[in-house]
């Protein structure tokens, strides 16, 4: 099965923001990935949901989620407004989330669907009581905050363990999201320890080729067909 490739605008030129979402859509995104930053949880501040809003329109246009991950602090506070705004997906770190069964359930309630993720050191163990219920999970394959990071190799194990923990549970089918680090050299990697969805930043917008070619040789590097 081919992988959905997420493209984080957190590496886009936020100087013409519209015209990257449209050309990544056009170049073959399956999701825009929006990484939200509160300078609190993560040492960098990104955008909120008046940017939501803002690309949804192009976004919405060509059917395409906007895969909204929040690394902040309470985002039981913002949950609507980014619902509101236009979220297709909204993801919370269980780092974040003291309630976390709640906080997914206040997602699905808003109509959008529900993404539970966790930091390189979090233990996978945190995952087992909220598995049912989540509508996809992402690894973090970086420390969440600024892209152009490398890739963490034990990152790979993790999304295996995590793929083998679905299938013990009934939920063999759930999307596996893998976000940091992932340039066409490392996709077969990480698709072939079960990642389902890429997401990608600086390996989209600010990669050798075009926006377009970038995605095209990451698909290929996920297929094990490296130029
Ligand atoms: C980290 C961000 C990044 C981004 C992907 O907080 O979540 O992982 O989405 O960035 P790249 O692809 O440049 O590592
Ligand atoms: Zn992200």
């Amino acid at each position: 099965m081919s992988v959905k490739i997420a493209a984080s605008i957190l590496s886009a030129d936020f100087a013409r923001l519209g015209d990257q979402v449209r050309e990544a859509i056009q170049g073959g995104a399956d999701y825009i990935h929006v990484d939200v930053m509160d300078g609190h949880f993560v040492p960098n501040m990104t955008f909120g949901p008046l940017i939501v809003a803002a690309i949804k329109p192009i976004a919405e246009q060509a059917g395409i989620p906007l895969d909204v991950h929040l690394m902040i602090e309470k985002p039981e506070r913002l949950l609507a407004d980014f619902a509101e705004a236009g979220a297709n997906f909204l993801t919370v770190h269980v780092e974040t989330c003291p309630h976390l069964h709640r906080t997914v359930q206040q997602i699905q309630e808003l109509g959008v669907k529900a993404g539970v993720t966790l930091n390189p050191a979090t233990p996978l163990a945190q995952l087992e009581e909220i598995l049912p219920y989540a509508d996809q999970l992402l690894i973090m394959s970086v420390n969440p905050g600024f892209g152009g990071q490398s890739y963490i190799p034990t990152s790979t194990a993790k999304i295996a363990r995590l793929r083998r923990m679905l299938a013990a549970s009934g939920r063999a089918g759930l999307d596996i999201e893998v976000d940091g680090g992932i340039k066409p050299g490392n996709a077969a990697e990480v698709a072939g320890a079960g990642a389902t969805v890429l997401v990608v930043g600086s390996g989209v917008f600010k990669g050798r080729g075009s926006i377009a070619e970038n995605i095209t040789a990451l698909r290929m590097g996920a297929a094990g067909k490296l130029a």
